[in-house]
């Protein structure tokens, strides 16, 4: 943790939020301070007036803390009891609603797991109900702020540690093996889009959205931003649309009132 120098840390979020865009003060104190903390025992230097002038002097330094206090941890079918519940109750009732355009959005999508995955199971339900042309009309859009995550959801090549959760007959039918990696699936590949959004910045990039699977974001951000935020999806969704967080995410205060729950347990809500 970074400790003791205050206003030298003060000082060092203020620079990151100036110069990056990266909104500091609305992610929680603690865990800023370690991650940059972490840094500042890699690069040697004990007080945060030096890592400021050490991150001036090498902008990889920069790029490398950016990544650490944006935390990309992710994988296929990332808890799959909340994807199981997903794939028997929201995937078919998408379905059912036959929309012209079905827009989902997973936001903070990281490396592109999360959305392909969705994609997935859309693939798998056109296929079983023999409808495979009505996936035309599903539009899944990954955002995250982190480019060179985008980047890689982009390239859709994965190693075998990615596939973690992923039941064999999925891995099978869907990752086609390239180089040692793990493609993904052209037909589920083409579902998906992809773009830079700042969910801090609380301007959904879609409008009329049916499904917003934002999981493992919120729980680094402060109460205040978590509040602006599930304002933010309630205004982005279609009536009736859902919202999924992560399995150690809640709603919490006004939020409550927004949505009610399909499945508590795998934090699964509709919009009121
Ligand atoms: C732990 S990953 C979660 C990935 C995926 N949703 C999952 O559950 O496996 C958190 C992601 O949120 C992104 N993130 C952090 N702050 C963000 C912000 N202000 N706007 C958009 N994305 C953000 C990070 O870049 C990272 O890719």
């Amino acid at each position: 943790m970074v400790q003791g120098d205050d206003a030298g840390f003060q000082a060092l979020i203020e620079k990151i939020t100036r110069d990056r865009g990266f909104r500091c003060s609305s992610y929680k104190d603690k865990c800023l301070r370690r991650r940059i903390a972490v840094r500042m025992r890699a690069k040697h230097t004990p007080t945060a007036g030096e890592y400021s002038t050490a991150l001036d002097a090498d902008p990889k330094e920069y790029d490398r803390l950016i990544r650490s206090l944006t935390v990309n941890v992710t994988k296929f079918f990332r808890n799959w009891d909340t994807y199981s519940v997903i794939r028997n109750t929201v995937v078919p009732e998408l379905w059912e609603r036959g929309e012209p355009e079905t827009r989902i959005w997973s936001a903070g999508c990281s490396s592109g797991e999360e959305p392909y995955s969705i994609g997935i199971l859309m693939h798998k339900h056109a296929a079983e109900r023999r409808e495979s042309a009505r996936l035309e009309t599903i539009r899944i859009l990954g955002t995250d702020i982190d480019a060179d995550c985008l980047g890689e959801a982009e390239r859709a090549f994965y190693a075998d540690t990615a596939l973690g959760d992923t039941p064999p007959a999925l891995r099978e039918q869907y990752f086609p093996q390239i180089a040692g990696l793990h493609g993904m699936l052209p037909e589920v590949r083409r579902l998906a889009s992809f773009e830079c959004n700042d969910l801090l910045a609380y301007e959904p990039p879609l409008q009329d959205v049916h499904l917003i699977l934002c999981r493992n974001v919120i729980i680094y951000f402060e109460r205040e931003a978590q509040d602006a935020l599930f304002s933010a999806f309630h205004r982005a969704l279609a009536r009736g649309g859902f919202l999924v967080l992560g399995k150690v995410e809640s709603l919490l205060g006004g939020a409550r009132g927004l949505f009610t729950p399909v499945n508590a347990r795998e934090r699964i809500f509709r919009k009121i």
